[in-house]
């Protein structure tokens, strides 16, 4: 068998849409993007949407909106992508990385107030729902991440690039933080190939971002089309960036949201069927999920290979391809990554947790329509390998 990491289901209204895009003359952001914000924010039950072209301009956007400057610290933790720490010195701003908890690789409220003890004005937080589970952001008892940035005046930006959907205390991630970044890249829970979107209740920074995401243009070229006044004159009002979502991309992202509950579903499936079939495996950790299942976006399904393995985390990568299964790893830490080890002049010792994590940590195949025989499949050779 050959099962790749990730597989793109593009099997619902994707060719349609784009057709209606292309027929329609206006390849640019225009109606079909609109109605995808429209539709997204009225999901998740938030304000305002802006569809972005990735999402790390939407984390570029977000933390400008906020009011990073050059200088302000910004906590990040270790375990992310780079995206995550990049937009902040895109501004000029320093990440200070963080541990974050074996099992769930999420910063937690606990991490989080060991490293404001040691870190003054610490101006934001960037938690990131690592695979599809939610951070505790909040608790009835007041202690969660949001109300622990909020009793200390601190923003909170979310980097939910693998969370969409995914839910907290019955509520979907989004309306937390002051602004929450999600991912449509190509392997992510729903895809425009390229693309993002910012979501926040926050009207001045839905202001500012709709400003900066074209050029600093005082509104949208598509308003200027559709307002009825004059159609060709505009200020500049900052020197804005250029990262609106095209429609062709935003017509894909259109279809893939009316699918975004039955492919959540089936990324459950497949976690459970990990769950239940490698349980019994002891030189593996697998990924603790600690509220109910269904709250799960489950973008991803990384297992931890022990020390008492009898193959290392880089030889079973390579045995599982030698076995046709494409496998990832999320991540090398950033406080590894030669820029920010060197910049920041970082230790692994300060990062007990992550590193415990990275020297084990594999992630397996999970998507929609990876079938039962292939799970199954993945599950004998993961045995066959490490028994
Ligand atoms: C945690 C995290 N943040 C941000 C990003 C950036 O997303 P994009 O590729 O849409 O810019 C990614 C992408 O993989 C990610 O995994």
């Amino acid at each position: 068998m050959k099962i790749p990491f990730s597989r793109v289901p593009m099997a619902g209204n994707e060719l349609n849409f784009v057709k209606e895009v292309l027929e329609s003359g206006w390849l640019t952001t225009s109606t079909k993007a609109l109605q995808f914000e429209r539709l997204f924010a009225e999901y998740l039950g938030v304000r305002y949407a802006c569809a972005v072209n990735s999402c790390t301009a939407a984390l570029h956007l977000a933390v400008e909106a906020v009011g990073i400057k050059a200088g302000d610290k910004v906590l990040v933790p270790t375990m992310t992508f780079t995206a995550t720490a990049d937009v902040v010195r895109y501004l000029g701003a320093d990440p200070v990385f963080t541990d974050v908890e074996y099992g769930t690789c999420l910063l937690t409220p606990e991490i989080l107030q060991a490293a404001l003890a040691i870190n003054g004005n610490v101006r934001a937080v960037m938690p990131v729902h690592y695979g599809g589970q939610a951070a505790s952001l909040a608790t009835p008892e007041g202690n969660g991440i949001v109300d622990i940035c909020r009793s200390r005046q601190i923003r909170v930006v979310e980097d939910a690039a693998h969370a969409f959907p995914t839910k907290f205390q019955g509520r979907f991630v989004g309306s937390f933080g002051d602004v929450t970044c999600f991912s449509f890249y190509a392997n992510k829970t729903i895809t425009t190939g390229e693309g993002g979107m910012l979501v926040t209740n926050d009207e001045a920074i839905y202001n500012r971002v709709k400003t900066m995401r074209l050029h600093g243009i005082d509104h949208d070229v598509w308003d200027r089309y559709t307002n009825g006044k004059t159609s060709w004159e505009y200020d500049i009002v900052a020197p804005g960036y250029k990262y609106n979502m095209p429609d062709i991309n935003a017509a894909v992202g259109l279809a893939q949201l009316g699918k975004a509950d039955f492919f959540r579903e089936q990324r459950q499936r497949c976690a459970l069927y990990y769950l239940n079939e490698l349980q019994n495996l002891s030189v593996v950790d697998l990924p603790l999920c600690v509220g109910p299942v269904e709250n799960h976006a489950w973008h991803l399904f990384p297992i931890i290979i022990k020390p008492d393995a009898p193959v290392s985390r880089n030889e079973f990568i390579h045995r599982m391809s030698q076995q046709g299964i494409g496998t990832s790893v999320h991540y090398k830490p950033l406080h590894r990554m030669s820029y920010y080890r060197d910049t920041y002049q970082l230790n692994e010792k300060d990062f007990p947790n992550a590193e415990r994590i990275w020297q084990g940590i594999v992630s397996l195949p999970i998507y929609p329509d990876l079938t039962d025989a292939e799970l199954k499949y993945i599950c004998a050779a993961i045995r066959n390998i490490l028994s």
